[in-house]
């Protein structure tokens, strides 16, 4: 089969499109052919390196942890699917960043760690909402669910978290301030029920948000990191929740916990998904309650923008330089 591999970490050159021999799948596994790979910022982290990385990683390696497919065969042992199932998955083991692999055309996968998708979710609505849907949701279900009339700001509102985000906290009431790179980003965050878009490379958005929200925000989702979370420390009311999940920009430096007193009684969460999905049967439920949110059009989520998985590299390129609005899928 062919794939996407790299042979050492580095910048978007090091991904190469290889042939890459797949052995028959073993016992418990399904064997997918993959019909939509998702682009996450992850996969770009894992090629540069250093990323929640213990030990180095076997190289050659090939990125990815998100696909949607079709089962093509089974190993030994294995009932939950069969030849022909629509499936999807995110990471197959409980050390979400552990085992990439889907930056290819086929791959085998625990067939436990497969949710099958209903008629209502295509194969490219699955790979663009999954990963960053079930980020959202381990944000809104588990940390700080938004009340009618909380006051969020949402940083790069655009991103592919980022428009889930603000669909999801307008679905519970919420009044959303985001942030994002340019104009086109703003029209899009407001297409997706944004109330108000700061420019925050042309705009200081401390301000910004202190002009609509004097009192400060209830809450401050933030998967850009180092050039935004510390400073919106002070744009959060009293008593309100910092939650960094992503650090698109950087990795947030260490904060002394008595700023969270003097900035006002601030809470601060980073979570990670694998946490949230080591479980494989919670991972099944929680796609459940994901597919339905899409299912009955609470989240909007397509990619607008695909590449052939060949091309893989050209995507990094443009993901890095922030080119993108919403979710980005390969395509085999
Ligand atoms: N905690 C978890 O478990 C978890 C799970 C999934 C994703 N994440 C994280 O969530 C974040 C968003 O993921 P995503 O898939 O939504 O990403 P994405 O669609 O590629 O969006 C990333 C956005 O971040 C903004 N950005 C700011 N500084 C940037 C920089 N130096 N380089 C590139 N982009 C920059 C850009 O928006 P503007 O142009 O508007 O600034 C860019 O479009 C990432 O940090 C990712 O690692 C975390």
């Amino acid at each position: 089969m062919k794939a996407i591999r790299i042979h050492s970490h580095g910048g978007p050159e090091v991904l190469q499109w290889e042939d890459v021999e797949i052995a028959p799948p073993g016992p418990g596994e399904a064997r997918l052919r993959h019909t939509a790979i998702a682009l996450n910022f992850s996969d770009i982290n894992i090629r540069r390196g250093g990323f929640y990385q213990k030990d180095p990683l076997p190289m050659p390696l090939i990125p990815g942890n998100e696909a949607a497919g079709i089962v093509e065969s089974v190993g030994p042992g294995v009932t939950a699917v069969k030849p022909g199932d629509r499936v999807g998955y995110v990471g197959v083991g409980a050390g979400f960043f552990a085992r990439t692999a889907a930056y290819a055309e086929f791959r085998n996968v625990p067939a436990e760690r497969l949710a099958h998708l209903p008629a209502g979710v295509s194969d490219l609505q699955a790979a663009s909402v999954m990963l960053k849907g079930l980020t959202a949701s381990n944000i809104v279900n588990k940390i700080y669910r938004p009340e009618k009339g909380d006051l969020v700001l949402i940083h790069a509102a655009a991103s592919g978290v980022g428009l889930l985000l603000v669909q999801w906290c307008k679905h519970f009431g919420a009044e959303v301030i985001g942030t994002v790179g340019n104009a086109d980003k703003a029209k899009i965050a407001r297409e997706h029920g944004c109330d108000h878009a700061i420019l925050y490379r042309e705009t200081d958005f401390v301000g910004a948000v202190k002009k609509i929200a004097p009192g400060g925000v209830r809450a401050v989702l933030d998967g850009v990191g180092l050039d935004t979370f510390q400073k919106s420390m002070d744009c959060t009311a009293p008593f309100g929740v910092l939650v960094n999940y992503g650090n698109a920009s950087g990795h947030v430096p260490p904060i002394d916990i008595m700023q969270l007193s003097l900035k006002g009684t601030l809470s601060m969460w980073r979570p990670g998904v694998s946490h949230f999905l080591g479980d494989p049967a919670r991972f099944k439920a929680l796609c459940a309650e994901l597919f339905s949110l899409v299912e009955n059009g609470v989240l909007k989520t397509v990619a607008t923008r695909t590449y052939a998985l060949r091309d893989a590299r050209q995507a990094h390129v443009d993901a890095e330089a922030a080119r993108h609005a919403g979710p980005v899928v390969l395509l085999p």
